[in-house]
Parts: structure tokens; C-alpha cells; sequence
């Protein structure tokens, strides 16, 4: 049996959080349709809700697929191959947005391609006309959102090396947190960022957890606690705007240091980078962009920054790492495992991807 090729689009669904997402993608790679709904009920629970993110996903998604559709002109039919997060993430949406997916691709006889969460982030960069020239295997990406943290060496598709990760907070998590000791709303990252933009970020002395140490580890919850004991004195009701604005910047600018010596660190251990890419919520924040901008500069590679409806979650990044995945596999010469049996998988990390040509893979039904 040959290789699968793909020849008309994918359907794509992402639910790992509180994004629920379809997208539909030409097989070129070309977003012919893409709906991003970020449900707004956890808000005022400051933070998400595993339990109402699963159900909310369950009762947005037939909707949000139909609506897709509906945009992109075409009938499922049409659609070549279905596509879905099955993890990392929350279990809840994962089942609900995989198994979605799965009964799509049984109902119209097409393959499912479970993919990484991760890895749809990593390979986005990738994606036809984001940037003007191609970007070229190996590149490091730094993923800094609200539930991940981490340095990756992405050497191909399906070839992964994590070279760091955060051992307590993820960044994202960490300016959440210290928002809301600062009596900001959730997500804290916009209203830290505002805030901060008020503030002297040398006023105020915090530590630079990890910096200097050798590797790419991230270590953010000593920044938070540093945090906690400046307010303390005055309590938060008290804090006088000054201050609060101070904090703020101070503590976006501990993160940058981090955030700059952990890139350049990982930069040391993948000399051969081609460029460094930056995803995730956290990649909204100017001057962290700016900070990572220059260690890019000095390493003389280019820094790539998605748009940033492509840097949080979306189903387009999904949609885009299948057609990845069925590619190098097609290139490969190796079967395609149809991700049908895959289960949800709450964690799922990056070096249990096996890439094409990697070991035995089974059958894809088509
Ligand atoms: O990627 P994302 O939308 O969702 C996941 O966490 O998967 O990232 C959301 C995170 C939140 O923690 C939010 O506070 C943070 O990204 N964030 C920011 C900014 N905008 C969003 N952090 C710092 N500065 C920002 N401007
Ligand atoms: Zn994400």
C-alpha cells in the first residue's frame, strides 16, 4: 500500500485549554477557514476551570466546526484528512475535541492524525507565507504561555530535543500570579504589562531565578514569592499605585533577564540555529519580544515572532503540524499511523514523538 498523500484539506479541532478551535487547510498549508472561540466564563474564577472548560468545548464545538465550514465553502466530504490536539493539556478537551475528530474522520472514511500540542506550536513558524523565507530545520523555540515553558531544539519534523523547561511556573502562570497579588484581573499578563508600563523596572530588587546557572531551566515561583513580601508591608487593598506600577515593572523586566540569558543559554547548546522562534501568550509582551529580539541579534540569526492569533492557541497551528507529519512521512517512504486508537494524553512529552522513518509504524486506513 502507498504512502499517504494528502489531496484535499484537513479539518483541524483544538481543545487542550480554554481555546476552542477549528481550522481547515488547504494541503499546501493555505488557511482557507478558521474559527478561534476563548471561552470567557473562567475569568471571573481566575483561572481556567478544568471541569467548565470540557463542557464548554462539548456544547462550542459542533457549532464551531459547522461555522468553519460554512467559511470555507466546503462540505466534510471534501475534507482529505481530520486532525485534533490529543495532548498536552487538560484531559476533559482533549477527549471531547479528539474523539470529535475521530468520529469525523470514521463517519467520512478518512485518516485522524493525533498531534503534540508542543509540536503544533514548534512547526507554526513553518507555516507558507508567515515569514518571508522558509525557516530552516534546526531552529530553537522558546514557549512561554500560561500552561508551558520551555526551550526546544526543533531538528525536523517529529525530531524534538527539549533543552529546558520550567521546574515550577510557567511563565505565563507566573505574571497571572503576581497579578493578581497586584489585584489585577486574570489573564494578568495584559494588565501586568499596561501596568508595568508606569513603573521604574530598576526600583524595585527581585532575584533572576536560575540566571547565570549553566542549562535552560526556568524557575519563576522564588520571583513570585520575592513579590508577595514587597506587598506585604502595605496589603494589596493599600498598595499605592506608584508602588503596584513599580512591582510590575520590575517584575517584567526579572523575567526578561530570564527569560534572554535562558535563550542564549539554549542557543549555546544548538550553535547550528537557523533562527529563533518564540510562541505561546507571553510572546504578546513588547519587552519581552524585544529582549529576545536582541539575543537573536547577537547570535546574527533572525528572530520570528508569529502573529500573534497564531502564537496562543488556535486550530490552524494543529491543522498545519498534521500536514507536516503526512508530509515527512511521505518523504520518508514510511507508513502513516492513523491516530485513530491514540488516547488523549494529558502529558505527552516532545521525545515520544517518533519521527518519520523513526520505528515500525502502522497502517494508515487509507
Ligand atoms: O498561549 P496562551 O494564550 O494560553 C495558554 O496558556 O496556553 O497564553 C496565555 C498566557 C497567560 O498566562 C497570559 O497572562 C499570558 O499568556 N500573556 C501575557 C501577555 N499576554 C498574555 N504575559 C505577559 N505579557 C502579555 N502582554
Ligand atoms: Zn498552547
Amino acid at each position: 500500500m502507498a504512502c499517504f498523500s494528502l489531496k484535499a484539506p484537513v479539518l483541524a479541532i483544538e481543545s487542550s485549554c480554554d481555546e476552542t478551535a477549528c481550522a481547515i487547510l488547504s494541503p499546501e498549508g493555505r488557511v482557507l477557514a478558521e474559527t478561534v472561540h476563548t471561552q470567557a466564563g473562567h475569568a471571573a474564577l481566575g483561572g481556567v476551570v478544568p471541569e467548565i472548560a470540557a463542557r464548554a468545548h462539548l456544547s462550542l464545538l459542533p457549532d464551531i466546526v459547522r461555522q468553519t465550514l460554512e467559511n470555507s465553502g466546503l462540505a466534510l466530504h471534501e475534507m482529505g484528512a481530520f486532525a485534533a490536539c490529543t495532548g498536552p493539556g487538560l484531559i476533559g478537551g482533549l477527549i471531547v475535541g479528539s474523539n470529535y475528530a475521530k468520529g469525523l474522520a470514521l463517519a467520512m472514511d478518512r485518516p485522524f492524525i493525533a498531534v503534540n500540542h508542543i509540536e503544533a506550536h514548534a512547526l507554526t513558524a513553518r507555516l507558507p507565507g508567515l515569514v518571508a523565507t522558509d525557516i530552516k530545520f534546526p531552529y530553537l523555540l522558546l514557549l512561554v504561555s500560561g500552561g508551558h515553558c520551555q526551550c526546544v531544539a526543533v531538528h525536523g519534523v517529529g525530531h524534538y530535543e527539549k533543552l529546558g523547561g520550567t521546574i515550577d511556573d510557567a511563565a505565563g502562570e507566573a505574571f497571572d500570579k503576581v497579578a493578581k497579588l497586584l489585584g489585577l484581573g486574570w489573564p494578568g499578563g495584559p494588565a501586568l504589562e499596561k501596568l508595568a508600563a508606569e513603573g521604574n523596572a530598576g526600583s524595585i530588587s527581585l532575584p533572576r531565578p536560575l540566571i547565570g546557572r549553566p542549562g535552560c531551566d526556568f524557575s519563576f515561583s522564588g520571583l513570585k514569592t520575592a513579590v508577595a513580601r514587597q506587598i506585604e508591608p502595605y496589603g494589596m487593598a493599600a498598595l499605592p499605585r506608584q508602588v503596584a506600577a513599580d512591582i510590575a515593572a520590575s517584575f517584567q523586566q526579572c523575567v526578561c533577564d530570564v527569560m534572554a540569558d535562558r535563550a542564549r543559554h539554549a542557543l549555546q547548546a544548538l550553535p547550528e540555529a537557523t533562527s529563533l522562534v518564540v510562541a505561546g501568550g507571553v510572546a504578546a509582551n513588547t519587552t519581552i519580544r524585544a529582549a529576545l529580539e536582541q539575543v537573536a541579534q547577537e547570535a546574527h540569526i533572525p528572530f520570528v515572532a508569529p502573529p500573534l492569533r497564531l502564537c496562543t492557541d488556535n486550530a490552524v497551528m494543529v491543522g498545519w503540524a498534521a500536514i507536516e507529519t503526512i508530509r515527512a512521512h511521505e518523504q520518508a517512504g514510511v507508513m502513516l499511523e492513523d491516530g485513530i486508537a491514540a488516547a488523549p494524553r494529558p502529558r505527552w512529552p516532545l521525545g515520544d514523538i517518533s519521527p518519520a522513518g523513526g520505528e515500525a509504524k502502522a497502517q494508515a486506513r487509507q
